[in-house]
């Protein structure tokens, strides 16, 4: 390709399917992984939590009710939150009906699992650490699981890895557990405070209707904790026209639950 023509690719946002490929499969399953890649898309975010014999398991809510049968299968045991479930009883539970008969059977993965099949795709990472507020110690969790499931390898981790929260303690705690890691704040923070998280943070990851060009700009004028351009992942553009716009902006990354539709936006412009 010619120079510019590199450029162009390179100036492209990076597609992260977000809960896998979740407009097309149950969201978090092993599924919507594989869903994911098989229509082509190397990124993929989830979220993490942890059950009441403390394992971490792949899931959205902090509750079971929204995406699996919970209800059905244990009705007396309101409100079905998943710290109070163990991971046998998870493992019970359908998570794929709620979505679509064909997706009967699926499960909530454990956070190995679901590594296991990230890696046998060949995919990379986008991991949110969820409510940590519920779980002390999950991030420290986290990065144990990631280390035995081998992804922690200090030549890669940096290139198909990031670990990212809501609460800045968290993604601050990751960064001092291990520096090497690359860390995603999620939020808007005031253009102002954006060098406090700049510390810590390689990535500010703000809702695609929080951001403008200027915010994308300040942004980029920072360097973040590993001295490159502090870089915005956002979330969650599911149209043509919000990624013309998210696009426009120079954002480094667009998180979605219809990546085609976001491919195809990005490769019209
Ligand atoms: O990755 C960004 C996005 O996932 C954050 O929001 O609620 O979908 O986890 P939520
Ligand atoms: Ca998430």
């Amino acid at each position: 390709p010619t120079a510019s023509a590199h450029a162009a690719e390179h100036d492209e946002p990076l597609v992260i399917a977000h809960r896998g490929a979740s407009a097309y499969a149950p969201e978090n399953t092993l599924a919507a992984v594989d869903r994911a890649a098989d229509m082509g898309f190397r990124w993929v975010e989830n979220d993490v939590q942890r059950t009441k014999d403390g394992e971490l398991v792949v899931i959205h809510d902090d509750n079971l009710k929204r995406t699996t049968n919970v209800e059905e299968v244990f009705p007396d045991r309101a409100p079905w939150k998943v710290a109070d479930f163990t991971t046998a009883e998870i493992a019970r539970l359908d998570a794929g009906s709620w979505f679509g008969p064909e997706y009967a059977g699926a499960r909530v993965p454990t956070l190995k699992q679901y590594m296991n099949r990230v890696s046998h795709n060949h995919q990379k990472l986008v991991l949110e650490i969820k409510k940590p507020e519920l779980y002390p110690g999950i991030e420290q969790q986290t990065l144990r699981v990631l280390r035995n499931e081998g992804w922690l390898d200090r030549t890669h981790v940096s290139s198909k890895l990031v670990i990212q929260s809501f609460s800045a303690q968290s993604v601050q705690t990751v960064h001092a557990l291990r520096p090497d890691i690359k860390t995603g704040f999620l939020g808007t923070p005031a253009t102002a405070d954006l060098p406090k998280y700049a510390e810590f943070a390689d990535q500010i990851n703000a809702t695609h209707t929080s951001i403008s060009a200027d915010y994308v700009s300040a942004i980029h004028a920072l360097k973040g904790p590993h001295g490159k351009p502090l870089e915005i992942f956002t979330w969650t553009v599911d149209t043509a026209a919000n990624t013309r716009r998210a696009a426009g902006f120079g954002v480094d990354g667009i998180i979605t639950n219809t990546p085609d539709v976001v491919r195809r936006a990005v490769a019209e412009d």
